[in-house]
């Protein structure tokens, strides 16, 4: 096992060359295209925005099967929110004509009655609106309640800048009631059901959760520098109840679970867009805020991506240190589900936030939760603290670097000449699937390119907030035990005749990876195979799943799984041979 590992790693810096100047290549040819198609989807001087209104941006040209040609709520948000901090960071000055069209349409948007209400009675959580500026009166998924939280998180970025500059006459007189509206209905509806940013699922969403709470806390600051007190007190008091619910997610299973209902596994690229949505540089590795670099953050990373490994053909062979093509979630089943470019820049943008963080904190920690993805880069990684002069920070920074880029180079290999990127890419053969010219593609890749290259946009806030709710992880040492658990391990394996499937893992109830002691799993419900095993509570276990047969015995491919025990009754784990 140490050998393969090592030699993993080798080949790994071999591919590492390779792959860091393929995605440089990438990335200077890919910028002005992803930026020139934005551009074209947003009215009504884009070539692809067929006849949007000024400021109003199309989801995709596509105008059958599927029909995105509307203009939704959340990604027009997204969109600016690029065009914003890369106006506001110097990188690209030219759009402001393009800004000031968005907040004139959101004017107008914002006051247009809908199936979902009136401005005052709900209709700020419409999701989408036709591009002509009128509703949208159709079936959907409704409410939506990101839209008006990212809305206002993009304005406020732009605010925070015009201030700077000056201008507090036009934020007050324009900026300020649009914020104000959009920020008083997070306040006054987030404890209410709401659709997922993927319009599936009706109930609590963690993306939904994580941006109300950071445009609530951008809020209560832009409200204090204005003078404009009188809405202080109740947006501060709602963000702390959205903070302490947002832990709530937490999945002692060492992930996020994306939504509190949809009967699903949870894991989603729901949680990986959060938290690169609330990065927060002056945070850190922050776990209350799920930044980037936090345990929890990666440890979710690393449970999302593997998800995806064994149910896409194109990821077919690739050892779990390389990155692979990443969808929604892995139940999907919308055209096909496949994955997504967004979803796949997503997870190498969360790697480049967390590299930003390390480099300019000059160390990082290794806690027990997210020893398993550190462990990608460096199999005999133990937990603790690596300042930035030691080899093993040297070693798993440019492990991660490599990973980063690796999903930027699956993009990449999937891009045609021309830069146009779809929705999806197949998963049996890379082509691209579904809505042509995604505008949230191009913003995903010019987000990803941004991190890559070491932007850091403005903070909001998440430095130093507490919170009584806070989750207890068994970060830093190996949880404390008292008293014991009941997990069944269910894994689907095909076996063929006379094979049988088995258990062992890190403590003794698992035989302490012993192979020739490991527990036979019984294959009564087949393909599922399954135990039960009393495991200590509140603790971090690792374990793999082995198949033998007569003599021959074969270990599941690495790296080991990994569960974070409940503090007591029953838990169910679900697996796939590997
Ligand atoms: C303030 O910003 C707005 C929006 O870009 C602009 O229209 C206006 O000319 C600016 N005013 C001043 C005084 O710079
Ligand atoms: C409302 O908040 C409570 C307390 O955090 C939480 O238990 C509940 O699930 C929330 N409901 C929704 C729909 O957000
Ligand atoms: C890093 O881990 C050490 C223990 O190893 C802990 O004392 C310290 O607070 C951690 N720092 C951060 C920023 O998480
Ligand atoms: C495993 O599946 C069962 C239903 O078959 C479910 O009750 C349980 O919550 C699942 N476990 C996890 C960790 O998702």
């Amino acid at each position: 096992m140490l050998l393969s590992s090592t030699l993993c790693a080798l080949l790994a810096v071999g591919k590492a060359w390779g792959q860091s100047s393929t995605v440089d290549a990438y990335v200077a040819s890919q910028s002005p295209l992803a930026k020139a198609g934005l551009l074209a989807n947003i009215g009504p001087s884009g070539s692809k925005s067929m006849g949007a209104k000024s400021g109003i941006v199309v989801a995709s040209p596509s105008s059958v099967n599927p029909d995105y040609l509307y203009t939704w709520t959340r990604d027009s948000a997204v969109v600016f929110q690029v065009l914003v901090d890369q106006f506001t960071l110097g990188i690209d000055t030219s759009t402001r004509g393009e800004i000031d069209n968005y907040v004139a349409s959101q004017v107008i948007i914002q006051q247009v009655s809908n199936p979902s209400g009136t401005i005052t009675t709900g209709g700020l959580g419409e999701p989408k609106f036709n591009i002509d500026e009128t509703a949208f009166t159709g079936a959907w998924g409704r409410p939506q309640r990101d839209g008006p939280a990212l809305r206002s998180t993009a304005l406020i970025t732009w605010a925070n800048f015009l201030i700077s500059e000056s201008n507090t006459s036009y934020v007050t007189n324009t900026l300020w009631p649009l914020i104000q509206n959009d920020l008083n209905y997070v306040a006054q509806n987030w404890n209410q059901s709401t659709f997922d940013l993927w319009e599936e699922v009706d109930s609590s969403s963690f993306f939904t959760t994580a941006i109300q709470h950071r445009s609530l806390r951008q809020g209560v600051q832009l409200a204090n520098a204005l003078g404009q007190t009188s809405v202080v007190s109740s947006w501060s008091t709602q963000a702390g109840n959205l903070l302490c619910f947002l832990q709530s997610y937490w999945n002692t299973a060492g992930y996020i679970t994306a939504n509190t209902g949809g009967g699903r596994s949870g894991k989603d690229a729901n949680t990986v867009l959060a938290s690169i949505h609330t990065f927060d540089a002056a945070a850190g590795c922050d776990a209350l805020t799920f930044q980037p670099c936090s345990d929890v953050a990666l440890s979710n990373l690393l449970t999302y991506v593997n998800a995806f490994r064994s149910i896409y053909s194109i990821n077919s062979g690739l050892a779990n240190n390389v990155a692979a093509a990443t969808g929604r979630y892995p139940e999907d089943s919308y055209m096909g589900g496949n994955p997504w470019y967004l979803t796949t820049l997503a997870v190498s943008e969360q790697l480049y936030d967390s590299l930003i963080i390390w480099n300019q904190q000059k160390f990082l920690n290794v806690t027990s939760l997210s020893l398993p993805f550190f462990q990608l880069f460096d199999a005999s990684v133990t937990v603790g603290t690596y300042t930035s002069t030691s080899t093993t920070f040297t070693t798993l920074t440019s492990g991660v670097k490599t990973f980063a880029d690796g999903f930027v180079a699956t993009v990449a290999e999937h891009t045609p000449s021309s830069g146009s990127l779809s929705e999806q890419y197949s998963k049996s053969d890379g082509s691209q699937l579904s809505a042509a010219d995604l505008t949230w593609s191009y913003a995903a890749t010019l987000t990803s390119f941004d991190a890559r290259a070491g932007v850091i946009p403005a903070s909001w806030g998440a430095k130093g907030l507490t919170s009584s709710c806070s989750i207890s992880t068994g970060g830093g040492g190996g949880g404390s035990s008292s008293g014991t658990v009941s997990v069944t391990f269910n894994v689907d394996a095909t076996t063929v005749f006379g094979e049988n499937i088995y258990i062992c893992g890190s403590v003794d109830a698992l035989q302490n990876w012993d192979p020739d002691t490991a527990l036979i799993l019984s294959a009564a419900n087949y393909p599922i195979w399954s135990t039960t095993v009393n495991l200590p509570a509140n603790t971090q276990v690792q374990y793999k799943y082995i198949r033998k047969f007569g003599s021959s015995l074969t270990w599941e491919s690495d790296p080991n799984d990994v569960i974070n025990t409940p503090s007591g009754g029953s838990f169910i784990e679900n697996d796939t041979w590997r």
